[in-house]
């Protein structure tokens, strides 16, 4: 919160306006909140994970791009070679050679539209190297900047011996420049073998060595996520079944992750990207611990058998099914299952024995058709038999209505799934028109998640503007005074990198060096941090353009109200708080978002123009207070 709005509110307007009667009785707590309510959907889309969020430096490390060197500027003599590798999931390595003469032979690496350094910072070098020669070899590993310029070397001398061994050296950097490269050279005469070079910025979060980014990490933190579901999204389907996502092939030691194409490489024509893969080292382990550091209960995604059914449609037939069945059961031992256990063994040498406590599992992403409901009753049958306390999550297509989403629900029902996960990808209107979506809905049967959904401002190129930010915070009160049906809703894609996207808008935006908060994100920090336990009833008069719920925060005993005005106007609203005997509920905070700019948006090194801010509020004996124009606000009343 950085400063308080100046309350340049136009008298002479706002009491030309009627004013909104906004009735909240508190001595009537409703239905509970989930505690899971409001969370976030990680996938790796816009380069989230290698690239972003996974915190190594080296793109195409183990030489598994089909284009072997992509990502490497080679110097001197080097070949490719996987004869005897140093790992068998990720065979291929580089063979550099350097002869008698003064000519270099080496590599360099140009990261991930860049590699970020930072004068004085240091960085984890690490490779696996093969001398086979009868002596010593010196290496020169270096931190150059973006044309080139070397500021220093650091030597290693690799001992002679006939298999792989692994390097490692903590490099410092002589020089800022976000477009830095990292370069490899064979100093002395002879022959190296080397293998999944690897950098890393020592700083990561948690000081985790080879970890994640510690300012996107910290910027999930500060979201407060009840839930993050992952990994997907289209990537869990793949465009066929060989390349959809496999979690069993993202744990183990990150050298033995093989490689995978990611469908984002190729999936717009307009927004190719040929050097987006997935190196796994962001895998299920990670996923599991990082929800743990942040405090969201994970809810994983697996394939249901179907590939994308907007590309190939593959499907696993019926009597096939058993070994992606497996996966999830499996998943379930891995995440809770004692060490004993096959998989709980594989987490506790990971580094986790204890249980990571998952309660949720979603089965398939956007299907749609016959072929999922038989599919997914395969999958409830046995999980239901071997982990009743597991809630399942369904899938009710791709679109928020229509033909498939019509079909869906009472299949969902009919199957029993805990949850029905829908997606809305609309325009401001639809999300400002959808605020009471859930009234009517059915109380019986699975509930609601909202899985993937984001206000996509057309007119303004689907920019993350405020207005695709104040639709969303109009649409989410929605959720909430429906928070007995609506359990759980994460906002997507949460991630993307200024250089590398194919989708927008996303939450978080960053490059190499800096992160930034969109307009969305303060929405969803708004309501993840003021989410309460109990919805209050609440009734709003003379509110067009109002958009509210309220609910009471058992803990601290506040009464939390959300009021979006989409109005240009400041609106008059009276507050009419039925309290409980000896409460009063006149004083507390009020933290907001404002904008005369419907079109305002943040930006990457740019003061932020949209941001919550926090002033003390009073209520006064007439219940009445002003509500900025086009503005969230969340009141907490004690
Ligand atoms: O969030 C981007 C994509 O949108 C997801 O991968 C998919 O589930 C949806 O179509």
């Amino acid at each position: 919160m950085k400063k308080l709005y100046p309350l340049a509110i136009c008298l002479a307007a706002l009491s030309a306006q009627a004013q909104t009667n906004i009735a909240i009785d508190a001595t009537k707590p409703a239905t509970d909140i989930s505690p899971d309510m409001w969370g976030i959907f990680f996938e790796d889309i816009n380069f989230a994970a290698d690239g972003g969020l996974y915190g190594e430096l080296v793109k195409n490390r183990s030489f598994e791009f089909p284009q072997a060197l992509m990502g490497w500027a080679a110097m001197g003599q080097v070949e490719l070679a996987d004869a005897d590798p140093a790992f068998k999931a990720n065979p291929r390595y580089a063979r550099i050679t350097k002869g008698e003469s003064y000519r270099p032979a080496g590599l360099e690496n140009e990261g991930f539209r860049g590699i970020s350094l930072e004068r004085g910072k240091t960085y984890d070098f690490s490779a696996q190297v093969r001398n086979a020669s009868q002596r010593p070899l010196k290496l020169g590993v270096e931190l150059i900047n973006s044309i080139g310029r070397t500021y220093k070397t650091d030597t290693l001398t690799i001992a002679p011996a006939a298999g792989w061994q692994k390097i490692e050296a903590t490099l410092t950097s002589a020089l800022t420049d976000p477009k830095g490269r990292l370069r490899v050279l064979l100093l002395t005469p002879g022959t190296i073998d080397i293998d999944h070079i690897s950098l890393f910025p020592t700083d990561t979060w948690k000081g985790r060595k080879g970890g994640l980014r510690r300012d996107l990490a910290q910027a999930l933190a500060d979201l407060s996520p009840k839930v993050m579901r992952f990994p997907g999204g289209c990537i869990v389907e793949g465009t066929d079944l060989a390349n959809r996502y496999q979690w069993k092939k993202t744990v183990g030691p990150v050298e033995e992750r093989p490689l995978n194409i990611n469908r984002w490489n190729y999936n717009f024509s307009n927004r190719m990207a040929p050097d987006y893969f997935q190196s796994a080292g962001l895998g299920f382990f990670e996923f599991f611990q990082l929800s743990e550091d942040i405090g969201a209960t994970p809810l994983p995604i697996l394939s249901c058998g179907l590939a994308c059914q907007y590309e190939t449609g593959e499907e696993v037939p019926l009597d096939s099914l058993q070994p992606y069945i497996d996966d999830a059961l499996d998943l379930i031992e891995f995440a809770n299952g004692p060490v004993s256990s096959r998989w709980g063994a594989l987490r506790a040498e990971m580094g986790h024995p204890e249980p990571f406590n998952m309660r949720y599992i979603g089965i398939g992403n956007e299907q749609w058709g016959e072929v999922y409901p038989e599919r997914l009753e395969l999958f409830l049958k046995q999980i239901r038999a071997k982990h009743p306390e597991i809630m399942v999550v369904g899938s009710a297509g791709p679109l928020p209505q229509g033909e498939q989403f019509d079909y869906l629900w009472p299949e969902m029902r009919r199957l029993g799934a805990d949850l029905v996960d829908e997606h809305y990808y609309r325009e401001p209107e639809w999300f400002f028109g959808n605020a009471d979506r859930y009234n009517d809905y059915p109380r019986k049967g699975p509930k609601v998640f909202a899985g993937e959904y984001a206000s996509h401002d057309y007119e303004n190129r689907t920019a993350n503007t405020y207005l695709s930010a104040l639709s969303e915070a109009a649409f989410m009160t929605g959720l909430e005074r429906n928070a007995d049906l609506v359990r759980m809703a994460t906002y997507a894609p949460l991630f993307a990198h200024v250089e590398a996207n194919q989708w927008h808008p996303d939450l978080i935006w960053f490059d190499n060096a800096e992160v930034m908060r969109t307009p969305n994100y303060y929405v969803q920090q708004l309501f993840a941090n003021n989410p309460g336990t109990r919805v209050l009833p609440i009734a709003t008069q003379n509110g067009p353009e109002i958009y509210t719920s309220a609910t009471l925060d058992e803990p601290t005993g506040e009464v939390i109200v959300k009021i979006v005005n989409r109005s240009a106007e400041p609106r008059k609203v009276k507050l009419d708080l039925k309290a409980p005997k000896g409460k009063n509920y006149v004083s507390g905070s009020h933290t907001y978002l404002q904008s005369d700019d419907l079109a305002a948006q943040n930006a990457l090194g740019e003061p932020e123009k949209v941001y919550p801010r926090q002033r003390p509020v009073k209520i006064g004996a007439d219940g009445e207070i002003e509500v900025l124009p086009q503005s969230v606000n969340v009141y907490r009343l004690r």
